[in-house]
């Protein structure tokens, strides 16, 4: 960071609103204040018509709020204004406003995230939409409610503080010691992000374990062991939807209650059947995503009791929800969700246990945890042939992943990690599923990541055969050493699924996840950073 500049702003995405251009980026100015805006300001169009006298120089939604910043400028101060502007604005937004005449940064919130930081040892204060990007440079975080604006100010006594909409001092904010440290946020040797926390799953496990089963986590399993209910709902989005799949199969098996199951951009506009004795379980690695969040306050709102399964502690999903059990998947920097999906997919099963079996010693599961772990490092140290077959298949025309009962869920996030980072175009379909359609498209170009587990064995591998018979390339996951699955494969995949239960879905998922890193590396493409994706969705 240069102080020499004493305050400054920025923004690295583009814009919701217009073309990526320069004219389009953020921030926008007009005399001596600057704005960036993350989310998107639903009555733009209309607000623009009002402001007609304002010189508008891009297309973009946020440059309605500078006009509107410029405009209560003439006739308030700039505390008064932003504030007036803000009231102005519809949708899920955060702003950040700089004079650069005082110095003075204002920022506010209304559903999008924003966080603030301060450094004791140096009378720094940061605003930022993700509190990752304060780490080694802050040694407190404060997390403010929607509609209290931050000020952060050079010349005032205090370098942060917090009004409402009055303009009188708010104390609506949550405030934490920052615990990450640099390191945490570098690669540790490997060349990608996406690489690392592949390979921190193992250790994650163990500590996830840990935490839950002696550690700290005892009592928040507790109290989520007492959630009486005779519905549930998950709801996610992306890679949390996918672990969401995972985490139904746990629930409905061990708790025998039913689980309802969607998408976020879905059930906030379906008129969702929900009860108020339901239970809504909201997943996310971020606890940002505008849709999920959306959901969440739509359940309770209805009088559904809200809980989630997620990284971030303190993000809006971690304060809405009644209750939260922690991922603990540490910080994740690639786009790319991995160690998240497996963090989600075991606390869902810790979860489960207890809701099931109202305590967690009952069985052999934390031994399975152990063993999960123990086989995820050895899928690591043979990643050498993973490389090798997507070598050989990475510029095909196109890719199935299959999969049966609860490895449905892996063939949908194997899928969906290899279009993300390989660019290339990739389905997820339920093994049986394929010969209503899909099989159309099968030739020598199309290739086939079939998942085999030891239940339904017989019904996946003749869904095999099919793929086969049209000449279909095949890459089979299947039971080390077993000579039919090798004998019908162009590509074999040995795991080892003995003791592994209901966790093996999990192990899978990490042969998917360094098949669709291979392959992405072979295309040459950006990897932690795919184009077109964000790791927070904060807008619709
Ligand atoms: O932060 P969340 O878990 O709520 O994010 C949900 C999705 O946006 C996310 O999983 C996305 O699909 C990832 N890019 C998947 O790799």
């Amino acid at each position: 960071i240069d102080t020499s500049s004493m305050a400054a702003i920025g923004h690295t995405r583009w814009a919701t609103h217009g073309v990526v251009s320069d004219s389009n980026a953020h921030p926008h100015q007009f005399g001596t204040i600057s704005i960036v805006h993350n989310g998107i300001i639903e009555n733009a169009v209309a607000l623009k018509e009002e402001l007609k006298d304002f010189n508008f120089q891009t297309e973009t939604d946020s440059e309605v709020f500078l006009a509107l910043v410029v405009h209560f400028n003439k006739t308030q101060n700039l505390k008064e204004a932003v504030i007036s502007a803000f009231k102005k604005t519809q949708g899920h937004s955060a702003f950040v406003v700089l004079c650069e005449e005082s110095r003075d940064i204002f920022s506010m919130r209304s559903g999008a995230p924003l966080v603030c930081g301060t450094m004791s040892s140096d009378s720094r204060a940061l605003v930022s939409s993700d509190p990752y990007a304060l780490i080694g440079v802050c040694d407190r975080i404060y997390f403010p409610e929607n509609e209290v604006l931050c000020h952060l100010s050079t010349s005032n006594k205090e370098l942060l503080s917090f009004y409402e909409l009055d303009g009188s001092p708010s104390k609506r904010y949550q405030s934490k010691k920052q615990e990450a440290t640099l390191d945490t946020v570098e690669k540790g040797g490997h060349e990608h992000y996406m690489l690392k926390e592949i390979h921190e799953q193992p250790g994650l496990i163990r500590s996830l374990c840990q935490y839950y089963f002696r550690g700290d986590g005892q009592d928040s399993l507790r109290n989520f062991s007492n959630i009486k209910t005779k519905r549930f709902h998950i709801i996610a989005c992306g890679t949390a939807y996918y672990a969401g799949l995972v985490v139904r199969d746990y629930l409905e098996t061990i708790t025998k209650t039913p689980c309802s199951f969607e998408v976020a951009s879905e059930f906030r506009y379906r008129n969702p059947i929900v009860d108020k004795d339901d239970v809504a379980l909201f997943i996310s690695q971020s606890g940002e995503t505008a849709d999920t969040l959306a959901c969440q306050e739509l359940c309770k709102k209805s009088g559904v009791r809200t809980y989630s399964l997620v990284n971030v502690e303190g993000s809006t999903l971690f304060r809405e929800c009644e209750d939260n059990l922690l991922i603990r998947a540490g910080i994740e920097i690639g786009v790319a969700s991995t160690k998240a999906f497996t963090q989600m997919a075991l606390t869902g099963r810790l979860l489960s246990q207890c809701l099931g079996k109202n305590e967690l010693a009952s069985d052999d599961l934390e031994k399975r945890f152990d063993l999960l772990a123990n086989r995820i490092d050895s899928i690591l140290e043979e990643s050498a042939s993973i490389k090798k077959i997507a070598e050989d298949i990475y510029k095909k025309k196109g890719f199935f992943y299959t999969g049966r009962y609860i490895y449905y869920p892996i063939a949908l996030e194997g899928a969906l990690k290899l279009k993300e980072i390989a660019y290339v175009h990739a389905e997820g379909y339920a093994s049986g599923e394929l010969k209503h359609g899909p099989i159309a498209l099968i030739d020598e170009n199309m290739v086939n990541v079939a998942i085999v587990g030891p239940e339904l064995f017989d019904k996946t591998v003749s869904n095999i055969q099919e793929i086969k018979a049209r000449k279909g390339v095949i890459v089979t996951i299947g039971e080390r050493g077993n000579k039919d699955l090798i004998e019908m494969s162009d590509y074999f995949i040995p795991v080892n699924f003995d003791g592994l239960g209901d966790l093996a879905p999990i192990y899978v998922n990490v042969v998917n996840q360094l098949l669709a890193y291979y392959m992405a590396k072979f295309m040459g493409t950006d990897i932690d950073k795919p184009r077109n994706l964000a790791k927070s969705v904060t807008v619709e």
